[in-house]
């Protein structure tokens, strides 16, 4: 699907990272984008700024304010072609230090909430027989890294519940993408950049702009799984030979990536 004028868009996490720059390449192509996000402040300075945007604020573990986000959405609008499941957030520790509610907070927010927003906007695309849904997942759900665990396990059940939905979409006239970023400079880790694992600070990092375009080639392409930088693919070997990857793992992050060796 192109997006162009006429396209309307709903991004979640629109305020910061990935999802602004989202928002932002869809206005820029003259897409309607409805903005979801927490802090209404933000979400509405951004419709502000934006050409034909709505602010949406809410939180997409919350599935009634969700719904009624996008319901709010259609009604101003008058459909939905796209819908980018980006909000998200991360806690990272080693497990036995993080605390439960952290732990839940992340599960609720980016699985359920990726599941909130596909009930509430899915029926709408599927009426019309037209849309499409990206879920950013991430690299992270290629190959679990320590201190990421609970993380990561969000972001592979995105993975393996978009993989099933694809599926599932088939000969409906909507589809699915599924993109896995690498590491993006933006504010997912900001409350915790001081202690972040030593792998995590010695990766290659990339502009939320990039994933923006990657997420906007899925569409106009309807590709599958996307990876952002290319490279992220190579983590996908953790499946067949996981102790190949933690070598490479070592090698190019140092030891903290990979601890243990059998
Ligand atoms: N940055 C990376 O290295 C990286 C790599 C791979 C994948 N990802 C994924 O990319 C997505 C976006 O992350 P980012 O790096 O752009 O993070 P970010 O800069 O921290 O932005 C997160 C956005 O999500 C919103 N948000 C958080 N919790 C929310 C909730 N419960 N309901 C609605 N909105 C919520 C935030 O606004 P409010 O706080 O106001 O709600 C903010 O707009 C996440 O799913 C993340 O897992 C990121």
């Amino acid at each position: 699907m192109e997006i162009g004028p006429g396209s309307t868009a709903i991004v979640s996490g629109a305020t910061h990272g990935i999802g602004r720059a989202t928002a932002r390449a869809l206005a820029g192509r003259g897409a309607a984008v409805g903005l979801i996000a927490r802090n209404r402040g933000e979400v509405e300075a951004l419709a502000e700024e934006l050409p034909r945007a709505v602010a949406l604020p809410a939180d997409v573990a919350d599935p009634a304010a969700t719904q009624e986000a996008v319901e709010g959405f259609v009604v101003k609008a008058g459909q939905l072609d796209l819908l980018v499941a980006n909000a998200g957030l991360a806690h990272t520790a080693p497990f036995t230090e993080l605390e439960p509610d952290k732990a839940e907070e992340m599960v609720q927010v980016n699985f359920i909430g990726t599941l909130n927003q596909i009930r509430a906007g899915l029926p709408r695309m599927l009426d019309r027989g037209r849309g499409h849904i990206v879920i950013v997942s991430s690299a992270a759900a290629l190959r679990g890294f320590p201190w990421t665990a609970v993380y990561g396990a969000t972001k592979a059940a995105q993975k393996t519940f978009a993989e099933a939905l694809r599926h599932e979409l088939s000969g409906t006239g909507v589809s699915l993408s599924t993109v896995m970023p690498g590491s993006v400079t933006t504010d997912l880790h900001s409350h915790e950049r001081g202690r972040m694992p030593d792998w995590w600070r010695r990766g290659e990092k990339i502009g939320p702009e990039q994933v923006a375009e990657a997420i906007v080639d899925a569409v106009a392409h309807d590709r599958r799984e996307v990876h952002v930088p290319k490279s992220v693919r190579l983590l996908g070997l953790n499946s067949l030979a996981p102790a190949a990857v933690d070598r490479l793992l070592a090698l190019l992050r140092g030891g903290s990536a990979a601890p243990r060796r059998y």
